[in-house]
């Protein structure tokens, strides 16, 4: 297979960073065809593709990964995959864990078990989490999560991504499935859920509605900007080396409460609009990645993760994209009980 020629089965192609993905390889390469597997749950949304729909190089499937015969339908004539889909929020998992172990585990087991099948897949990008290695205390700023650090998953949604990542991996091992896990911090920009902090917190205020602080607001997160994600997860799938994983991280730490800060002061907002509430279960303390390994085997940097310009041309997004948000901002209450 040429680089110029291939085909490959994006899973979640309609979420957040699956469509980010989507649109990034389709002008990065343009010769590529993608086929764009997603079940459309509420995280998954077809305008986040409106630029490439009309591409005669990509094709939408409305399917679901847990379905063996759809993801070998799909996979015809495809060289590579990037597994994206998941359920991704850990509030939600702790309300419910059984979608996470359904899709997240289950569904990367039957993922792995069609590419068998088909015998055509010479690449297998599955899409992991920083998440899975646990948290870091806050008075130990040198320790970061490498690739050996043990997995400790604290949520039921990261324990299901653990799973995941093993399973994904095994499959290397034992049947010679070309699979490569990749693991990232906290993606942020255009077309994030209005659930997770960012989209939520910058959609409260346009509102004029406080944003819900959890805990101490001492908590802290890698920040990484989602086409600089992208960009990593291309390199791995072209040049990454088979049966290993590879830690992303944005080299940008920040704790929520500063964050938070930050959107208000971007915003003009007060910090009368932090409402402090009750802490979440299990709540991680501190992510923070090691890079090295993807930086010297790939040449891979993060260069749109730089606080506070990368978050303010987010901000700027949804700001100019009413219309994308609104209507998701009632499925995101709805979410959580
Ligand atoms: P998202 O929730 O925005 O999107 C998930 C997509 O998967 C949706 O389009 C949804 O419809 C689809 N999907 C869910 N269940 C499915 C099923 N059973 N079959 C087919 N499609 C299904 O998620 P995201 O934030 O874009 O995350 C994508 C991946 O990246 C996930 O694997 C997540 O664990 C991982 N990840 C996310 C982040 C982050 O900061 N968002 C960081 C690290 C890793
Ligand atoms: O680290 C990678 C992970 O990042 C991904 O694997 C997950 O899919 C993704 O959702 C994200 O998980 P987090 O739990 O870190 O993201 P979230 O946006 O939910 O929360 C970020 C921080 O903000 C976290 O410390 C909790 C806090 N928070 C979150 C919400 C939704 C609040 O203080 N208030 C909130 O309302």
């Amino acid at each position: 297979m040429k680089q110029d020629e291939r085909r490959i089965l994006v899973t979640g192609g309609a979420g957040f960073i699956g469509s980010n993905f989507v649109n990034f390889v389709m002008s990065q390469r343009p010769n590529w065809r993608i086929v764009n597997l997603d079940a459309l749950t509420y995280a998954g949304n077809l305008a986040n593709l409106t630029d490439v729909s009309d591409n005669p190089n990509y094709e939408f499937i409305h399917g679901d990964i847990r379905d063996r015969q759809a993801v070998v339908k799909a996979l015809s004539g495809c060289d590579s995959v990037v597994h994206f889909a998941a359920e991704s929020h850990v509030d939600r998992s702790i309300a419910d864990a059984s979608p996470f172990v359904s899709t997240n585990v289950l569904g990367t087991q039957v993922m792995l078990d069609a590419c068998r099948e088909v015998g055509t897949i010479e690449r297998f990008v599955h899409i992991g989490t920083d998440e899975v290695y646990g948290d870091l205390p806050l008075d130990r700023p040198d320790l970061l999560f490498t690739e050996q650090t043990p997995l400790k998953p604290s949520s039921p949604y990261s324990a299901s991504k653990a799973a995941a990542d093993l399973l994904a991996l095994s499959f290397q091992q034992t049947f010679d499935l070309p699979v490569m896990v990749t693991r990232c911090s906290n993606n942020f920009g255009p077309k994030q859920f209005p659930e997770k902090v960012i989209p939520l917190f910058v959609t409260n205020l346009i509102d004029s509605l406080k944003v819900p602080l959890y805990g101490d607001g001492l908590n802290v997160r890698d920040w990484l900007h989602v086409t600089d994600h992208c960009e990593a997860v291309l390199g791995v799938l072209e040049r990454g080396r088979v049966g290993e994983v590879y830690n992303i991280g944005g080299n940008n730490e920040r704790s929520n409460v500063d964050l938070t800060h930050t959107i208000l002061e971007l915003l003009g907002c007060s910090k009368d609009m932090i409402q402090p509430v009750e802490d979440r279960l299990g709540h991680d303390r501190r992510y923070a990645i090691d890079s090295s390994k993807i930086k010297a085997e790939l040449g891979w940097q993060p260069t749109r993760s730089a606080w506070p310009d990368a978050l303010a041309e987010t901000i700027n997004w949804y700001k100019a994209n009413e219309s994308w948000w609104r209507p998701l901002k009632e499925k995101a209450a709805q979410g959580v009980a």
